[in-house]
């Protein structure tokens, strides 16, 4: 087999970034991708990705209310976590979740960097978030459901934390969009995210499309 520069290069950085891929989902048979390392931390950061996926707008377009409790499960290193910190303001709560402590610490150096005052964060386990059993209005997972091990436990709990008409939405590198330069274990098409959190008895509310790389699927409890 030959490798070209470019080819070992990505090899190396899908090596570092992300770990080995995890079983396939007993519904739709996608395979579960492998876990983003702590290591991968500055992939989350570049610069680039305001350009290139359009968190900002992402937010907007969540119409996040200030006051309101929310949850950013597999939070990374925070960088939605501060936008919703912002939109629901110091009378709300963002409970920021990860299983990673390496996370958690990039996560707390940018609350303490920013004097972030209403976001908590929560070590999770892979198949329970700890997060207050009905006290959210949203939960947002960006670029983590794909990588649950233990996904349908994890819908589970998420369910259990949101109050009654709740939110939950995921954004997903589209699989159905060959020209989204992602690896395929690491995106997600309508279909399959319906068809797994429709079983857990989450509503599809809608997908919204106005993001250059991601679905957003908005789901109700
Ligand atoms: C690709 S990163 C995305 C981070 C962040 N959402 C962002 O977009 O900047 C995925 C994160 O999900 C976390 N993760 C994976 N499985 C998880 C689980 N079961 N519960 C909480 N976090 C999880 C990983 O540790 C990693 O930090």
């Amino acid at each position: 087999m030959q490798f070209t520069h470019s080819g070992v290069l990505l090899c190396l950085s899908v090596i570092t970034l992300w770990g080995a891929d995890q079983g396939r989902h007993p519904l739709t048979g996608r395979t579960i991708a492998g876990v983003m390392g702590a290591g991968g931390a500055s992939w989350l950061e570049r610069a680039e990705r305001e350009n290139e996926e359009r968190p900002r707008l992402a937010v907007r377009l969540l119409d996040v209310r200030p006051g309101e409790a929310v949850a950013d499960v597999g939070a990374g290193s925070g960088y939605y976590t501060e936008l919703l910190a912002r939109a629901v303001g110091p009378a709300g709560a963002v409970y920021a979740t990860d299983i990673q402590p390496g996370m958690l610490e990039l996560l707390e150096r940018r609350i303490r960097q920013h004097k972030l005052t209403n976001v908590k964060t929560v070590l999770g386990a892979e198949d329970d978030p700890r997060l207050p059993a009905g006290a959210l209005d949203l939960v947002l997972l960006v670029d983590v459901y794909h990588e649950f091990s233990r996904p349908q436990q994890m819908l589970r709990r998420i369910r259990a934390a949101l109050k009654p008409g709740g939110r939950l939405v995921l954004l997903e590198y589209r699989k159905e969009d060959r020209a989204v330069p992602i690896r395929e274990e690491h995106k997600m098409s309508v279909q399959d995210v319906r068809t797994e959190l429709e079983a857990e008895r989450f509503r599809f509310e809608r997908v919204l499309n106005d993001l250059p790389w991601q679905h957003i699927l908005i789901f109700r409890k």
